[in-house]
């Protein structure tokens, strides 16, 4: 069969590396891509939220699967779209997507559910806002409703900065969710829906902060492991009845059929495990530490998702534990460098249990591989536990790309784990 994939991060490398391994995979494209991608699938240059430009290729290459990477096509409608073409596309309507488009939808739904969450208002006037926020007081956490690119999201420690958070997100987003703030270790947790239920995957930890330490800037994300070991099977069961299940029953009161990635954000505070927020697609960097982790066809799940065939099959992940470093450009989040060689990857590559996920990099006309922005690639290695991949990976990079003086990396990812 003909697959289409849309985007050209790390996390679309590992999608079309795990999709290319199925029997049923014949044609990989890519609207999208990297230098990495290339040597998997046949790339085209195309935008992921320019849905009639995607849906025009569709219409000549008619592809049997589409697999979009990031969000924004999802929110925006793609599945709706290329699904009443005739064209099976993995992942939620617009509809189903609100579950990552909007928090303030999300509260009202756990609101209605019964789901651990933490306690909120939505409101979409500034001196409403601040009224409560004073109200409240400080530690406070305040979030624009709708997509903001990881940007939405003000913990503020003070009530003064509490209050010039209101000013600054109101700028530009017509409601806020104001919430309570809370602790505790948080970790992600994936299952796969149809219609007519959900199917737990796994869990992973990613690692926002630009620095080691978990300091300086939010980023898209520094790294992640797979699997994480609070994640035991009985949190696992409790997150699936307490928070997946009553999440696709309360869409179906509203008449939204979820079907695709349910990617939840937990906290596993003092009163037990909370759901922070929903994304509706993999993560990245969680799908660098996913893909090598999977036994089961990718091609074979994601079809069962959009036919309400997965039959509450479980699939299956290898006992070895990934950790993906992500290697980005030493000015990452706030600028990027010059394009310049990536000296060493082909060293890297050919490292036992080391896989390396492309995300901003090219061939330039010499074909040589370049960076060109912030983050460049994941690197993950497999192994028995997270602290002896971390103690085996670290070296390598330092050995094979430390001569790139455009490229950092944090060092102590997964340091949960020990
Ligand atoms: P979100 O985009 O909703 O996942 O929020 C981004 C990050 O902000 C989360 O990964 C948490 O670290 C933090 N966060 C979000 N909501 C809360 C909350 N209610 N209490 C404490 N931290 C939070
Ligand atoms: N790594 C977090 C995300 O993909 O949203």
């Amino acid at each position: 069969m003909r697959i289409v994939l849309i985007g050209g991060g790390a996390r679309e490398h590992a999608l079309a590396w795990k999709l290319r391994q199925s029997s049923l995979c014949d044609d990989l494209i890519c609207l999208g891509g990297n230098a990495g991608i290339e040597q998997l699938a046949e790339c085209h240059p195309m935008r992921s939220d320019d849905l009639d430009g995607i849906a025009r290729f569709c219409q000549q290459a008619k592809p049997d699967l589409v697999v979009p990477g990031p969000e924004l096509p999802l929110v925006l409608g793609l599945v709706d779209k290329l699904s009443a073409m005739g064209f099976p596309t993995f992942g939620p309507s617009a509809a189903g997507a609100m579950l990552e488009g909007s928090k303030g939808f999300v509260k009202d739904l756990c609101a209605a559910q019964g789901i651990p969450t933490a306690g909120f208002h939505r409101v979409n006037d500034a001196d409403e806002a601040k009224a409560l926020v004073k109200k409240i007081g400080a530690p406070i956490v305040l979030k624009a409703d709708g997509l903001a690119a990881g940007k939405g999201v003000i913990i503020s420690h003070s009530l003064d900065e509490a209050l010039d958070a209101v000013d600054e997100l109101m700028a530009n987003h017509a409601e806020l969710v104001i919430e309570e703030f809370m602790t505790g270790p948080e970790l992600s947790f994936f299952a796969l829906a149809d219609a007519k239920g959900a199917v737990p995957l796994t869990s992973a930890r990613d690692y926002k902060r630009a620095f080691d330490g978990d300091q300086g800037l939010n980023t898209g994300g520094m790294g992640a492991y797979s699997p994480v070991a609070q994640a035991t099977a009985r949190l696992e069961g409790e997150v699936m009845d307490r928070i997946i299940e009553p999440t696709l029953a309360g869409l179906r009161k509203q008449g939204v059929t979820f079907r695709g990635m349910m990617f939840a954000g937990l906290m596993l505070t003092e009163q037990g495990v909370k759901l922070i927020e929903y994304n509706v697609r993999f993560g990245d960097p969680e799908c660098q530490v996913l893909m090598p982790r999977l036994q089961d066809d990718l091609v074979e799940l994601m079809l069962g998702s959009i036919h309400d065939q997965l039959h509450h099959r479980t699939p299956k992940w290898s006992d070895q534990a990934a950790l993906g470093v992500v290697v980005s450009d030493r000015h990452y989040p706030s600028g990027s460098s010059d394009s310049a060689e990536i000296r060493g990857l082909a060293e890297l590559a050919s490292e036992a249990d080391t896989m390396i996920f492309h995300a901003a990099t090219k061939r330039n006309a010499d074909g040589v591989v370049v960076n060109t922005g912030g983050r460049v690639l994941t690197a993950v290695g497999l192994g028995r536990t997270v602290p002896e991949i971390r103690g085996a990976l670290l070296p390598k990079l330092t050995q094979h790309l430390g001569d790139n003086p455009q490229l950092r990396w944090r060092g102590d990812i997964g340091y949960h784990e020990g």
